[in-house]
């Protein structure tokens, strides 16, 4: 569903990606982990289309996300849902109204139709009982969850989870690593998600890649990374870590 080859990425003068390669099978969730600043949200951001890798190749179901025009680019986010670290939600709109825009973006639907589909997946999410209420009214979890919801109101075929749980309590983190593993389970939607979680790696995961300078360092199944010999490894997935 997602495959990336050799991309290599270049900001500012440092190179952030150097040959970096990742595969994400359809119905699956990859997790991917790496030190802070290693370039997982660089990482996301190429899969969406919102950067350009200098060079290599980025597909997703097999087209090529770099190539892709204007028209395609949206056709692509709307069958995409992108998870933000915090929820990322409008203050200034309600709760129901923040899982509406991508609808509202994307296309016409009417208005009864709409409000159902938000209230929906507000359901699944377990926020139908907060709909009218505004974000800097709940908490760092309910915003969390709206966001979910919101990256799920389109129906997208994958979704991309740039750190699910920060600033969560592990009660809460639980309970998102459940959902994210639900949205995969029943809904069958393929997962690219980045988190320095062991909790949710294991959780969620199918398989788990650590970033770091610029590719990945060590790649394999949830099982195979949490026995692991490799340094990052145990850093990441070893007993001592949370
Ligand atoms: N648009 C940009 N222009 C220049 N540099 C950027 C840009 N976006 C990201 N960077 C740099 O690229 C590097 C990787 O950033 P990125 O946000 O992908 O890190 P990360 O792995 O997600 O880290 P964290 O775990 O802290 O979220 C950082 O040094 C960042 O400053
Ligand atoms: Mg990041």
């Amino acid at each position: 569903m997602i495959a990336l080859r050799d991309v290599f990425k270049r900001l500012g003068d440092r190179q952030i990606l150097a040959g970096l390669s990742l595969n994400v099978p359809k119905g699956t969730n990859f997790v991917l982990m790496g030190p802070s600043g290693t370039g997982k949200s660089v990482t996301l951001k190429h899969v969406i289309g919102i950067l350009k890798p200098d060079s290599g190749s980025v597909r997703v179901d097999g087209q090529e996300v770099p190539a892709m025009d204007h028209d395609q680019l949206m056709a692509l986010r709307r069958r995409m849902g992108y998870l933000f670290q915090n929820g990322a939600l409008i203050n200034w709109l309600s709760v129901e109204d923040n899982v509406a825009l991508p609808l509202k973006e994307h296309g016409r639907l009417p208005k009864g139709e709409l409000q159902d589909r938000v209230m929906e997946v507000l359901r699944l999410v377990g926020m139908d009982h907060a709909a009218k209420q505004f974000p800097p009214s709940i908490s760092g979890g309910m915003k969390l969850r709206a966001g979910l919801a919101r990256a799920l109101v389109t129906k997208p075929e994958c979704v991309l989870y740039d750190e699910p749980n920060a600033g969560l309590d592990p009660i809460i983190s639980q309970q998102i690593h459940e959902l994210i593993k639900e949205v995969r389970d029943t809904l069958g939607v393929t997962g690219l998600i980045v988190t320095h979680s062991r909790a949710c790696a294991t959780i969620c995961g199918d398989h788990i890649g650590i970033l770091e300078h610029g590719k990945l360092a060590v790649e394999g199944t949830v099982d195979e990374m949490v026995h692991s010999e490799h340094p990052l490894a145990k850093a990441f997935l070893g007993g001592g870590a949370d």
